[in-house]
Parts: structure tokens; sequence; C-alpha cells
């Protein structure tokens, strides 16, 4: 078995991140969530904090499963875990263009191998993007994530009320 760091911005977690979460618990072993910001200029829509708090509450009950932010690169971030790879999600052809531009600076940089795994076919279409600007105006992403996120985004975009 081995320890794996699955880094993202995480904001927030989505049922696509938890797909490839489980893949990586029964392929690996030991997964890290990193959730990786920048603390100097927090930006997005939850704090470093909450992300953290909204991934434990949708991996609860997954033993091998830690969550920790992290404010710097995803390989120092996998060297402070001993993690013997990284873990990314893959959902199209444009997500491997980035990623493998990254999997070869990281490898390149520490060493470290960067493990694809394709996400389920069900769920290639969620971004934590489109979630959010989907929730914000309102509409119904409760089928996407999991039910602590989605109080989260419906509290975040309560309308106040007169
Ligand atoms: O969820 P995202 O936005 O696809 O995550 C991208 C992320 C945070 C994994 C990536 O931008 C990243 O690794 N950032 C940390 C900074 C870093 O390591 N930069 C060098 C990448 S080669």
């Amino acid at each position: 078995m081995a320890t794996v760091l699955i880094p993202g911005s995480f904001d927030p977690l989505h049922l696509g991140h938890v797909d490839v979460v489980d893949q990586a618990v029964e392929l690996f072993g030991d997964v890290v969530i990193g959730v990786l910001v920048n603390f100097d200029k927090p930006s997005g829509l939850f704090s470093a904090d909450e992300r953290v708090a909204l991934a434990e509450a949708s991996l609860a009950g997954r033993t091998t499963v830690t969550v920790r932010a992290f404010g710097n690169l995803a390989v120092q971030a996998a060297a402070d875990v001993g993690a013997d790879f990284i873990v990314k999600g893959l959902r199209t052809a444009a997500d491997y263009d980035i990623e493998q531009q990254m999997a070869h600076m990281n490898h390149s940089v520490t060493g470290i191998r960067t493990v694809f795994l394709p996400c389920r076919a069900d769920f290639g279409f969620v971004s934590s993007r489109f979630i959010r600007e989907i929730a914000s105006r309102g509409e119904h992403i409760e089928h996407l994530v999991a039910a602590p996120v989605a109080a989260a985004l419906a509290d975040r975009f309560a309308q106040p009320s007169e």
C-alpha cells in the first residue's frame, strides 16, 4: 500500500472528487486531500478552513483519508505528508493537457510521479466553478455535492430576509 496526495482547490469538494478519492483509497490505501490555498492572498468562495471542514464532512467514514490545507507547492505538500505519488482525476482531454504539464514539472523538481485516474463517466461534466456559479443563482446542485456542501452553499447564497 502507498500514501498519495490529491491536491486541488476544492472550493468546494464535489462528488466527482469523492469518486476519485474512493478510487485512490482502493488502489493505494492512504489518501491525503491537500487543499492548496494562498494564505497571504485568500480568494475563492470558501476559506481554507471551510474547504477542509466541508471535505472532511463529505468524506466522513473513510478511515484512511485525511484532509489538510497547504499554502505551498503541491510537491512541498507531497513531501510534508510523505506521499509516494500525487493523484489527479481527469475528466476530459483538456484536463490532461494541463495536468500532464504539471506532472512533468513536478517530477522534474522533486522526482515525484503523478498518477491520473479517469473520473466516473457520469460526473465528467462537474466542476467546482460551475457549482459555485449555479448555486449562487439559486439553482439546485444537491445531486452534485455531498449534503454538507449543499447546505453550506445554500447558507452562503441565502437571500437576506426582509
Ligand atoms: O482544483 P484545481 O484548481 O484544479 O487544483 C489545481 C492545483 C491547486 C492542484 C494546482 O494549481 C497546484 O498544484 N497548485 C499548487 C502550486 C503548485 O504546485 N504549482 C506548480 C504546479 S507545476
